[in-house]
């Protein structure tokens, strides 16, 4: 089975253009992320319908909660076939530690990742929560508790790779969105690196919405990014 290095982000409100989007692309292609809009609207019927295509799925929760209902929701996400699941770091420790023993107990377990600090948090929001570090300490802080609770790995900022390949060793997973094909449309986005410069910085797999689901051939742009890539992944 091939491993694709792309995950295409399905930020559409219902299933209608979110299926019609996987219509157009290849699981040999790219796996597909599904996040909290298009699961709230939609819930598991969709994820079986995109797995039914041969899609791997992403699903994009990230569940906080305590460690109890944490575990037994990715237990019950696990349970969906789904291939990566994420949770909070900021829910700590004790929940990573029962989210993974969760997973772990699974039939088929999916890859369970955390996020460690939203990218939307700046300096001044850290602060605002009576919390005494740098961005980059508390991703590097988080990101550890996340390797030493046994996850597989984190979601970070394409910029904050190389620090973490280095730090959390070959085997971590880091899953990086804010990826833009030169000369692609920035979007929303402002710190972005290409897809080719993130894999040589270390990311093992790349989150890709508007590039591709905005694109007039989304097939063409998935083909054209791989292409980019192929010999570094
Ligand atoms: O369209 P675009 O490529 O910007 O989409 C990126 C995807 O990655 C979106 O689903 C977005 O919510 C997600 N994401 C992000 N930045 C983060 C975490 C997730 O862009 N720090």
């Amino acid at each position: 089975m091939s491993d694709p290095k792309i995950i295409v982000a399905l930020d559409y409100p219902g299933a209608v253009p979110a299926l019609a989007l996987a219509h157009r692309l290849s699981p040999e292609l790219c796996r597909l992320k599904v996040g909290k809009e298009l699961f709230t609207a939609t819930g598991p019927s969709l994820l079986e319908q995109l797995m039914k295509r041969g899609f791997e799925i992403f699903l994009d929760l990230k569940f906080h909660d305590i460690p109890n209902t944490t575990a037994q929701a990715c237990k019950a996400a696990a349970s969906l076939g789904v291939w990566m699941v994420n949770v909070h770091a900021l829910g700590g420790r004790k929940m990573l530690e029962a989210a993974q023993l969760a997973v772990s107990n699974c039939a088929k377990p999916p890859k369970l990742i955390a996020v460690t600090l939203l990218t939307s948090m700046n300096q001044e929001d850290i602060s605002d929560l009576g919390i005494n570090a740098t961005p980059e300490q508390m991703v590097l802080r988080l990101a550890a508790m996340a390797k030493e609770s046994g996850l597989d790995g984190v979601v970070c900022s394409a910029m904050e790779t190389e620090i973490l390949r280095k730090q959390l060793g070959n085997k971590f997973c880091l899953v990086t969105p804010g990826i833009r094909p030169p000369a692609a449309s920035l979007d929303d986005q402002s710190r972005v690196m290409t897809p080719e410069a993130a894999l040589r910085a270390g990311s093992s797999y790349l989150v890709i919405g508007r590039p591709i689901t905005k694109a007039a051939d989304p097939l063409q742009a998935l083909i054209d990014i791989n292409m980019g890539i192929r010999g570094i992944a």
